[in-house]
């Protein structure tokens, strides 16, 4: 008989969490990196087209396959793939980046929440009140991270207390299960994280008139940085990767996670419209609020030129560095950066939680085992795999987590799942699928996406995007001679994660054949 699984409370709850997946630390701190470092109205093309034909498609595929899974009693991907492809036995280990991803995802974006954390409580205090300069800035956060010792930190001591209490954060939520725990916060954190992001997008967007001695420094112009379209830029590769990079990352397609949502939902639920609207909702907040707060507001303070340079420095100087200067020259700036940095803590923490459920469904559907054990099991071996992205940052552990886990994967998995879904399962079959219990139809186009155009782009996006960027990152191009071991260190620390999660798919399906004997 099959074990009782969990369930989602309500549509709404459900909406609330992929929605409280996908909006996250992407949309407010690395969608305007993004938009900057690819020349702002360049970038915002083969964004749309890629939301189109990437992100919508793949979020109707991970909805109806999860919920189709789910009705088999599996959550993760080793037992939907199974299931979907029953003749071939080694379709269930490719499921497995569907846990391995998150996994990698969780055990960094975890640490980085923290920092949102850490900054609230700095702003609230005034710790970072007395800085002017960004340089000043950058050192506060360096001694923070513990990269450098100096007057503000002299070791790692207060981000590790932050790590652990936001590590327990996560680990209460996802005991407390999908309805009591997740639903229950998605339910209060995303509405509370737009009100928070819409107040500060109208502070910014009212910033008045710019210095006389530069008048082209307005918000005008800075919305016109990502909005004025570069038609140009449709050439450069490197542009389209960029963007459908971020289509993936921002909307947690291609990870799993949706999947593992969407598990729990009941074969008659609609998966059509929900999709849709989890879709809109991060892409409201990306567009709208993520677009309006960190490009016009480092413009109007800092100028068009330094923007780009300020991004080309990474995804955090961004929202760590600049944006509490630019509070400091507006009244109330306790205020809006104690908001603004409880907005992204909100975002990170919605968003990891989710990260971590496909581990919690291997281990509860298909080791039977309680949710209780699931979870301590999860919480003692995800925080032992922390441990390197706190210590070792400086040497690039990050950086390299996020490559593999937060960008590689995810483009392979779902070129996994829509060959899966458009060619194995059958597009007849998986069109019925889409809309059993729909609430709204789907263009008759998106039946020929899916078969077509999103299998195609994927396959270009893989073969460029392993040319361009995967064989020198594999061949650790630009990594220096002292971090080699570390990077090195992390990826044998990846490669034994994906041999023990393929291993215990191998235990779970035998013994799962010695029962049925
Ligand atoms: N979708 C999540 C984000 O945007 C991971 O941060």
């Amino acid at each position: 008989m099959q074990k009782k699984r969990d369930a989602w409370k309500s549509r709404l709850g459900i909406i609330m969490a992929v929605s409280g997946s996908a909006v996250g630390l992407g949309n407010f701190l690395r969608f305007p990196v993004q938009a900057a470092q690819n020349g702002g109205g360049a970038f915002m093309i083969p964004y749309f087209i890629s939301l189109l034909l990437l992100g919508v498609p793949l979020m109707w595929i991970e909805w109806t396959v999860g919920r189709f899974g789910g009705g088999f009693g599996h959550g993760t991907a080793p037992g939907i793939f199974h299931n979907m492809w029953r003749k071939n036995r080694f379709i269930k280990y490719f499921g497995v980046i569907g846990i391995f991803g998150p996994l990698v995802i969780f055990i960094y974006y975890n640490y980085i929440a923290s920092w949102t954390l850490a900054y609230a409580v700095f702003s609230a205090v005034g710790k970072y009140g007395q800085v002017t300069d960004q340089n000043t800035m950058l050192s506060l956060l360096k001694g923070f991270q513990g990269i450098e010792k100096n007057q503000f930190f002299s070791n790692i001591q207060s981000a590790y207390i932050f790590f652990l209490i936001t590590f327990a954060v996560n680990i209460i939520i996802i005991y407390k299960g999908i309805s009591g725990g997740i639903e229950r916060l998605c339910k209060i954190a995303i509405p509370t994280l737009f009100v928070f992001g819409i107040i500060i997008a109208v502070r910014v967007l009212t910033l008045g008139a710019p210095e006389a001695a530069r008048p082209d420094w307005n918000i005008i112009n800075g919305l016109g940085f990502l909005w004025n379209p570069d038609f140009a830029a449709l050439k450069s590769a490197k542009v389209w990767l960029a963007a459908a990079g971020q289509i993936f990352f921002t909307l947690s397609v291609g990870m799993g996670v949706i999947l593992t949502y969407a598990s729990y939902l009941k074969k008659t639920d609609d998966v059509a419209l929900s999709g849709l609207t989890a879709a809109s909702t991060n892409e409201f907040a990306e567009i709208i609020i993520g677009s309006s707060i960190v490009i016009p507001a480092a413009y109007v303070f800092f100028g068009p030129h330094q923007i780009q340079q300020i991004a080309a420095d990474g995804a955090f100087n961004l929202g760590f560095v600049t944006m509490p200067l630019i509070f400091q020259r507006i009244a109330l700036s306790a205020f809006f950066g104690c908001m603004w940095f409880t907005l992204l803590f909100l975002a990170g923490i919605t968003s990891s939680v989710s990260m971590a459920q496909p581990s919690i469904a291997f281990l509860e559907d298909e080791f039977n085992i309680s949710k209780k054990k699931a979870v301590i099991i999860f919480s003692v071996i995800s925080f032992i795999l922390c441990q390197p992205a706190i210590f070792f940052l400086k040497h690039g552990v990050v950086n390299e987590l996020d490559f593999w886990g937060g960008t590689f994967c995810l483009v392979l998995f779902a070129t996994v799942e829509t060959i899966l879904f458009g060619w194995i399962f059958g597009i007849g079959k998986a069109w019925e699928e889409i809309h059993h219990g729909a609430d709204m139809k789907i263009p008759r186009i998106y039946k020929f996406i899916i078969k077509y155009i999103t299998p195609l782009f994927l396959f270009c996006i893989l073969g460029f995007w392993f040319y361009q960027e995967g064989i020198p990152v594999i061949m650790m191009k630009g990594v220096s001679q002292a971090d080699k071991p570390y990077v090195l260190g992390i990826r044998l620390m990846l490669l034994a994660m994906i041999l023990t999660l393929a291993i215990m798919v191998r235990v779970a399906w035998r013994k799962r054949l010695g029962n049925k004997k």
